[in-house]
C-alpha cells in the first residue's frame, strides 16, 4: 500500500487504471469502513482509500478539532483490507484558498441538512474535489448516511458525473448500535444505552409492516427516543428515499431517520422501509 499526500503523485500513480474503486472516508476506520473497502476490493482492480477530515462539513460548534484520528491504526486497517493507495491529503492541499462550495439546491432542508446548515454543501464540495481527482469507475457509500448517499447520486446523476455509486449497508455492534466513529465519544452509561436507538427503529419497522401510518411511526418512535435516559432528540423524521421529499401515496421507500444528542456526541441512525416488499 502507497500512503500518498499531494494530488499529482496519486494521479500519476492512477494514470492509465480504469478499474478503480473508491472510498472515501474522514478516517478513525471501524468495520462500517471496512465493509466499503471490501465490497470495493472484490468489484474493481485497484482500490483507493481517502482519510481527510474535511472542515467545510464541520459547523462552528461542532467536533472538528477534537474529531477522533489515529493515522497508525487506520493505516494498519487499510493494508489489511487490500486498499492500493491511500490518499492522505492536508486541508492546504483540499483547500488552499477560501473558494466557491457546490450548493444542494433539494433534499437538504430535512433532517441533518436541516440541523446542520450547509453540511451537505461541505460533504458535496469535497466528494466532487475527491472524484476528480482519483476520477473512480465507482465509489462506495454506506447507508448509515443516507441522506448523504442520497445527496451524492443526485449530484452524480445531475451533473452526469462518470462514476458508480454503491450503496453499502449499515454494520452494527453485536447489541444493535450503528458502528461511528463518534461512538468512542459516549460514557459508559450512555453507550450501555445507545441500542435503544436501533430498538425503536426496528419497533418502528414492525409497524410499517403492519400497515401504521407514517405519523404514527415517527410519533411512537419519537417516544421511544424520548425515554433513553439523558440524551435529547434532534430529529425523528420519515421521508421519501431516495428523493428525500414528503411521504406520498406514490412513495416506495421510505427513510425514517433519527439523531440523537448524548452528553459528548451526536448519533445518526436510520431504516429504510419498502412498502409492500
Ligand atoms: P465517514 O463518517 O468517515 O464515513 C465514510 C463512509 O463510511 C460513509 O460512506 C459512511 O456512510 C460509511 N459508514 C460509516 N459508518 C458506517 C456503518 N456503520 N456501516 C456502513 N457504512 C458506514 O461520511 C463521511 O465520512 C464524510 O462525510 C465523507 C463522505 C468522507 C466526506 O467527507
Amino acid at each position: 500500500m502507497q500512503i500518498i499526500e499531494r494530488i499529482s503523485d496519486l494521479q500519476d500513480a492512477l494514470r492509465g487504471e480504469t478499474s478503480i474503486g473508491f472510498v472515501p472516508t474522514m478516517g478513525y476506520l471501524h468495520e462500517g469502513h471496512e465493509s466499503l473497502l471490501e465490497r470495493a476490493r472484490a468489484e474493481n482492480d485497484i482500490v483507493v482509500l481517502s482519510i481527510f477530515v474535511n472542515p467545510t462539513q464541520f459547523g462552528p460548534n461542532e467536533d472538528l478539532d477534537r474529531y477522533p484520528r489515529d493515522a497508525e491504526r487506520d493505516q494498519a486497517i487499510a493494508r489489511s483490507a487490500g486498499v492500493d493507495y491511500l490518499f492522505f491529503p492536508t486541508t492546504e492541499t483540499m483547500y488552499p484558498y477560501d473558494m466557491a462550495r457546490v450548493s444542494v439546491r433539494t433534499g437538504d432542508d430535512v433532517l441533518c441538512g436541516a440541523s446542520r446548515p450547509g453540511h451537505f454543501d461541505g460533504v458535496l464540495t469535497v466528494v466532487s474535489k475527491l472524484f476528480n481527482i482519483v476520477r473512480p469507475a465507482r465509489a462506495y457509500f454506506g447507508l448509515k448516511d443516507a441522506q448523504q448517499l442520497a445527496l451524492i447520486e443526485g449530484y452524480v446523476r445531475d451533473y452526469f458525473v462518470p462514476v458508480e455509486i454503491v450503496r453499502c449497508p449499515i454494520i452494527r455492534e453485536e447489541d444493535g448500535l450503528a458502528k461511528s466513529s463518534r461512538n468512542v465519544y459516549l460514557t459508559e452509561t450512555e453507550r450501555r444505552e445507545a441500542p435503544l436507538i436501533q430498538q425503536a427503529l426496528l419497533h418502528a419497522n414492525g409497524m410499517f409492516a403492519s400497515g401504521k401510518g407514517v405519523l404514527e411511526v415517527v410519533e411512537e418512535t419519537r417516544g421511544r427516543l424520548a425515554r433513553i435516559a439523558g440524551t435529547t432528540i434532534d430529529y425523528v423524521e420519515a421521508v421519501d428515499y431516495p428523493s428525500l421529499k414528503a411521504v406520498s401515496e406514490d412513495t416506495k421507500t421510505i427513510l425514517l431517520a433519527v439523531a440523537v444528542h448524548f452528553s459528548g456526541a451526536r448519533l445518526i441512525d436510520n431504516l429504510l422501509y419498502t412498502r409492500g416488499a
